[in-house]
Parts: C-alpha cells; sequence; structure tokens
C-alpha cells in the first residue's frame, strides 16, 4: 500500500548517504595514499639491510565493529595480527620460532577508549570490566607478540579503531612490527590492520525523535519474534544467536547469528537495487574491504561466497566453512589449502604461510589500496605475491621453485 512512498524514502536516504561516503572517501584515500607512499622508501631501505625478513599480516581481510556499544553489539574491537619471521642471514632460509621478541605498534593510534564507547559497556557486554585501551585478550595498541605453534607469532584482539589520533578515519592503518634480539633490531616490516565500522544498517532502518538505528533495530526484532530487546539495552546479539567469531553457543533451537542476518534479510537487501548487496551490512561502499587482485579480475563477493541465501545455509559453520582457493585455482604440482584448513591457517613452500606471500582474505596482492601493497613493494621492489628467492635465499637455490610444503 505504502511500497512507492517507502521505496522514494529510502532511494532519498541512499543518496545522501553515498554522497556523503564519496565527499569522505576522497579525503581518506589521499591521507593513506600519501602515508603509504612516504613510507614505502624508508621500509624497503630497512628491510634490504635487515637479517631477518618479517612478513606481517592480518588474520582477517577486515575486521568490522560496532562504533556504539550503548544499544547492541554485534562484534567488538579485535583485531588479530600475525608475522612469519625468516632469518636470512645463513645458507638456507630458517623460519624463526623462539629467540626473539617481536614487538608491535600502530605509529599515529595509540589509544581507542576516547574513540569508541567500547569501555563504558564491555562488562555488561561481555562480562569484563577492562580497562582503557585494553582489548578483550589483554592487548593494547602496542605490545609484544606471542610464538604460536603454527610457526609465525601473534597478537590476538587488538582494539585498534578505524579513527588514527589525528581524528582521520583510515580502515588500513600500518602496524610497525620489530624483531630484537639481544637488544638490536634485526627485522621489520609495515603489515595492515585493517577495521571498520561501516556497518550501514541505517540504510534501511532509520532514526526518528527518541528513536536510534539500533533502537528500531531492537524495536523490530521485538514486535517480531516477541523479544524485550529494547528494554535490556545493551544487548550482544551472539548471546542468544551462536556466533563462531565470539566463540558463543547460543540459545538451543535459535538459527546463528549469521544465519538469521542473511536469512531474514535476502529479500530485503536484494529489492533496493545496490551494485553489491553484501555491502548494505560489510564495510562497504567507503571502505571497499574486497580490495583484492580478485577485485580487479571482477571476481565478487558472491562469485565466491554466493546468494545470502547461500551463506545463509543451516548446513554451513558460519566463519568455518569459508571459501576456497582450490575451488577455483588448480595447478599440476601445487598445493593449495591443507584438507579441512581454512586458507589464513594453511601453509605452502617448506611452511612458509600462505598469506606471508599473498596477504591476508581479500587483500590477496596486488591490491587496489596503496597500504596493502607496500610490504611486498618493499620487500621485493614490486607489488603482488612475493616471488623473489632472494628476499629468503641469500645464495640463489640451485632447484626450482616448488608451492607446495615440501619439495619431495
Ligand atoms: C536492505 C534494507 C536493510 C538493511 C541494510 C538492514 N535491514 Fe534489518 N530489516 C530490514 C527490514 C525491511 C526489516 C523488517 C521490518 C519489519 O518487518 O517491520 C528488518 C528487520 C530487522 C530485524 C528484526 C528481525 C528480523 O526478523 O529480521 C533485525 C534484528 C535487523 N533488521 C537487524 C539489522 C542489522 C543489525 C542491520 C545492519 C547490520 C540491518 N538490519 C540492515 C531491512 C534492512
Ligand atoms: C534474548 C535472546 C535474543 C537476543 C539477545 C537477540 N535475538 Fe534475534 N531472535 C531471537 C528469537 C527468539 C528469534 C526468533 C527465532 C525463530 O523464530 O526461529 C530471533 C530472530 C532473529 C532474526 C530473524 C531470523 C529469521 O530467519 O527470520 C534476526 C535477523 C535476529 N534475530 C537478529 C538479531 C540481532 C541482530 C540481535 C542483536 C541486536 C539479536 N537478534 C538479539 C532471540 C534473540
Ligand atoms: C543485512 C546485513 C547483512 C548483509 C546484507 C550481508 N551480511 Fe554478511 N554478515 C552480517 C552480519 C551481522 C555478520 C556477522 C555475524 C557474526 O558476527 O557472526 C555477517 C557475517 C558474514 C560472514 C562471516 C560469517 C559466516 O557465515 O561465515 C560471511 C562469510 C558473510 N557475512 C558474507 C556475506 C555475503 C557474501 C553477503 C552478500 C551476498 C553478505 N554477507 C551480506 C550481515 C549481513
Ligand atoms: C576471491 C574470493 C572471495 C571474494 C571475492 C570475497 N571473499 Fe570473503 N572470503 C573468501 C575466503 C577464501 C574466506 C576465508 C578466508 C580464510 O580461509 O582464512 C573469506 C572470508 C570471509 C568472511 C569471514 C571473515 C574473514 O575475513 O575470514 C567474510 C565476512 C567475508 N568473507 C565476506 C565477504 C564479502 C562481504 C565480500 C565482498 C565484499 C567477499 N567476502 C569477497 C573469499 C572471498
Ligand atoms: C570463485 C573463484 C575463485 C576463488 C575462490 C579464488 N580465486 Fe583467485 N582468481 C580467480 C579468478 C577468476 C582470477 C583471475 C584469473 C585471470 O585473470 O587469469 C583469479 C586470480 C588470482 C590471482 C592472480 C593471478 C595469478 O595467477 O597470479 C591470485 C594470486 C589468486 N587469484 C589467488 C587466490 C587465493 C590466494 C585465493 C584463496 C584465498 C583465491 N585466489 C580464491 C578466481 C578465484
Ligand atoms: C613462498 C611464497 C608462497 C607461498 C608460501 C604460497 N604461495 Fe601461492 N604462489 C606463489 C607464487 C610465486 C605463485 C606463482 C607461481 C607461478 O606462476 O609460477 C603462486 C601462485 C598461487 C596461486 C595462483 C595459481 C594459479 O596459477 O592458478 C594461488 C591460488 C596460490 N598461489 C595460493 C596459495 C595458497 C592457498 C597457499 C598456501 C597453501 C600459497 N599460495 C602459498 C608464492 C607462494
Ligand atoms: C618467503 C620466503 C621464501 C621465498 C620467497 C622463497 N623461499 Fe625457498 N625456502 C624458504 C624456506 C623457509 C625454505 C626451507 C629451508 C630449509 O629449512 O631448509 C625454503 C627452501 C627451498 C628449497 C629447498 C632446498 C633448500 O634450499 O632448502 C628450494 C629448492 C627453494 N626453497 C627454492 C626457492 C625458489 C626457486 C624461490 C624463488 C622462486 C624461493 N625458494 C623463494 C623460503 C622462501
Amino acid at each position: 500500500m505504502n511500497k512507492i512512498r517507502i521505496m522514494k524514502v529510502l532511494l532519498v536516504a541512499i543518496f545522501l548517504t553515498m554522497t556523503g561516503w564519496f565527499a569522505n572517501s576522497t579525503f581518506r584515500q589521499t591521507e593513506s595514499t600519501v602515508q603509504a607512499a612516504q613510507i614505502t622508501p624508508n621500509v624497503q631501505a630497512e628491510l634490504l639491510n635487515d637479517q631477518m625478513l618479517v612478513l606481517g599480516y592480518n588474520e582477517l581481510g577486515m575486521h568490522c565493529m560496532n562504533e556504539d556499544f550503548s544499544e547492541m553489539a554485534i562484534l567488538p574491537p579485535f583485531n588479530t595480527l600475525r608475522a612469519q619471521i625468516i632469518d636470512r642471514s645463513g645458507e638456507e632460509p630458517k623460519i624463526v620460532k623462539s629467540g626473539v621478541t617481536v614487538k608491535y605498534s600502530i605509529p599515529g593510534n595509540t589509544h581507542s577508549a576516547d574513540k569508541t564507547n567500547f569501555w563504558l559497556f564491555s562488562k555488561s557486554l561481555f562480562g569484563v570490566d577492562l580497562l582503557p585501551d585494553f582489548g578483550l585478550t589483554g592487548n593494547t595498541l602496542a605490545g609484544t607478540m606471542v610464538a604460536r605453534t603454527q610457526n609465525d607469532w601473534e597478537a590476538t584482539g587488538i582494539p585498534i579503531t578505524q579513527v588514527n589520533d589525528q581524528g582521520i578515519n583510515d580502515p588500513y592503518q600500518l602496524a610497525h612490527i620489530t624483531v630484537v634480539r639481544n637488544g638490536q633490531t634485526v627485522g621489520q616490516t609495515r603489515a595492515v590492520v585493517p577495521v571498520s565500522w561501516e556497518i550501514s544498517c541505517n540504510l534501511c532502518h532509520t532514526s526518528g525523535p527518541g528513536k536510534s538505528i539500533a533502537t528500531d533495530i531492537l524495536r523490530k526484532h521485538d514486535r517480531l519474534h516477541g523479544t524485550k530487546l529494547e528494554q535490556q539495552k545493551p544487548v550482544l546479539c551472539a548471546s542468544c544467536h551462536s556466533d563462531n567469531a565470539l566463540g558463543t553457543a547460543g540459545s538451543p533451537g535459535l538459527p546463528s547469528l549469521s544465519r538469521a542476518m542473511h536469512n531474514s534479510h535476502s529479500g530485503r537487501v536484494e529489492g533496493i537495487g545496490l551494485s553489491n548487496s553484501c555491502y548494505a551490512c560489510h564495510p562497504g561502499f567507503r571502505s571497499q574491504c574486497q580490495r583484492d587482485i580478485h577485485s580487479t579480475k571482477g571476481v565478487t563477493c558472491t562469485t565466491c561466497h554466493g546468494s545470502m541465501l547461500a551463506v545463509a545455509n543451516p548446513n554451513r559453520r558460519p566463519w568455518l566453512d569459508e571459501p576456497r582457493c582450490d575451488s577455483c585455482h588448480r595447478r599440476q604440482g601445487f598445493e593449495f589449502e591443507q584438507p579441512g584448513t581454512l586458507y589464513k591457517e594453511s601453509l605452502g613452500h617448506k611452511n612458509v604461510h600462505c598469506t606471508a606471500c599473498h596477504g591476508a582474505p581479500h587483500a590477496i596482492t596486488p591490491t587496489i589500496t596503496t597500504a596493502d601493497n607496500v610490504q611486498a613493494i618493499a620487500a621485493q621492489g614490486y607489488p603482488g605475491k612475493i616471488n623473489q628467492c632472494a628476499v629468503c635465499h641469500r645464495t640463489p637455490p640451485d632447484e626450482p621453485f616448488f608451492h607446495r610444503r615440501s619439495d619431495d
């Protein structure tokens, strides 16, 4: 009955939001492009002289978080940064698993508690009283990485936001990772810590007098499902809907958060004519989290993940059953992901991580973002997969390159 009027309002809302985005986005791109361009030559100089090669990468291609936690929370600030370290001072390259201190920091971003209200609500949402700027696993914006059994190093749950200390929005900030042995810096790199709160529920959920966007969402949930979420603010969605990202089991019989969202919104989002309907909730038209070689080649979210309903398929385990490189890429003699193992945990060439040579998911190099290309340019002079033997091998190998874990 009122469908046409509603569509009109929607379209105007979309138009206004988009023009705002474009104005903003030019600014952000310029900032991070300039920063990355200035940084690259310095990193290159440092790297060439270092005994150890450090390749940093994020566990996710993009970490999404809420900006405002006063009413509802999908995901907290929680970035996981990893690095693989290769000692190239000997005849053969050697993966370093101990005997060094690995430090990380994010130059230009040293505090978060004044940028999001997460710390005011961490107790009621996550049951822990956190000191300002401390994340859910005890890490801050600078600290020490620990060795993992997967032969790389890691700092979990870094509570970074997309706003740096100058107040500039940048979803692709560069972390500085340094390796110290006997008091001396023997290796370093810059790696992107991607984070964005560009979750555009406001495309369809509207605010009004006495009603924020989150209130609108909670009210609709209450009306459609007989819950009382508006009275229980702040609400952690994953407290009732299981979520493998947060490790919550949810209430028995309820759909997982991923299934609930993709299933119920499937028809809704496909009807409003966005060029990429996933960007209605994932970051986003401005952040462009899918920024890798595939976006250049016209491979989009749905080419790899399928439709909203495919993502909502109750037979898949959210966050655990994801697309695989080897479902599209097949090549004689090549090994891709290990069986039952995600790309982010898989290994290639003598146990070097896939992500060390190719980048994080959605950031498979070469990328359209300048920041994600910094590391490869610094290591070998050009962006893209690490394919220069000399980056790791001091003496040129006498056997050809093999992509699988073992050379036999
Ligand atoms: C493409 C438009 C659109 C977008 C984008 C959107 N929603 Fe919705 N959402 C709707 C519509 C339409 C309803 C149903 C309203 C009704 O029936 O009154 C709804 C309902 C809901 C409900 C009620 C439960 C149900 O049955 O689905 C929740 C919860 C919800 N949305 C959460 C969100 C969140 C969180 C986001 C952002 C991550 C979001 N929505 C983005 C259109 C949208
Ligand atoms: C107190 C428990 C509880 C909390 C907290 C909760 N939900 Fe729900 N949710 C439910 C119940 C119950 C249903 C109805 C499920 C059914 O009918 O199968 C539901 C249904 C939904 C649906 C519709 C699923 C579908 O396929 O139609 C969506 C979407 C949803 N919830 C999203 C959210 C979001 C987003 C949040 C956080 C803002 C949230 N829920 C928090 C209990 C909860
Ligand atoms: C209406 C909002 C909305 C839209 C539109 C949407 N998503 Fe999501 N998506 C979410 C939310 C919310 C989560 C986080 C759930 C969680 O924390 O577990 C999520 C998580 C995911 C995940 C990780 C969890 C999993 O199931 O493995 C994938 C993959 C994903 N979305 C893919 C897509 C793709 C592909 C599209 C477009 C076809 C899309 N999404 C569109 C809201 C949306
Ligand atoms: C080239 C294929 C490809 C494209 C294109 C792609 N993805 Fe993914 N996506 C993957 C793979 C592979 C993983 C799992 C990575 C892993 O195993 O570590 C993944 C994981 C995810 C996750 C889970 C969190 C994470 O980063 O592991 C979300 C959410 C997601 N994708 C959403 C999207 C959205 C939204 C788009 C489009 C904007 C998109 N993907 C485009 C291949 C793709
Ligand atoms: C849905 C299919 C699909 C999936 C899944 C997929 N790719 Fe691709 N990939 C493509 C296509 C198509 C191209 C473009 C090929 C061309 O233009 O020759 C491509 C190109 C590439 C390239 C550049 C071309 C090259 O050979 O150097 C790389 C690197 C790459 N993909 C790596 C990956 C990695 C790593 C994954 C898993 C995280 C992955 N791809 C997952 C379809 C896919
Ligand atoms: C030591 C660096 C290194 C590691 C580790 C590595 N790769 Fe590669 N990868 C390469 C190089 C170099 C090529 C290009 C080889 C060529 O074209 O001859 C390549 C090619 C690829 C391609 C494109 C293949 C094609 O031609 O279709 C994919 C997909 C890929 N790698 C995925 C992976 C996955 C998945 C892993 C982990 C299991 C991995 N890589 C580990 C360096 C690496
Ligand atoms: C990202 C680092 C990295 C890059 C780049 C790399 N390798 Fe390796 N490579 C290793 C590591 C680590 C080993 C394991 C050395 C060991 O433990 O004996 C290895 C081992 C080898 C071996 C086994 C024999 C040996 O020397 O131990 C060969 C052959 C080899 N690499 C060839 C190549 C070729 C050819 C290239 C360039 C196309 C290349 N590698 C690029 C890290 C790398």
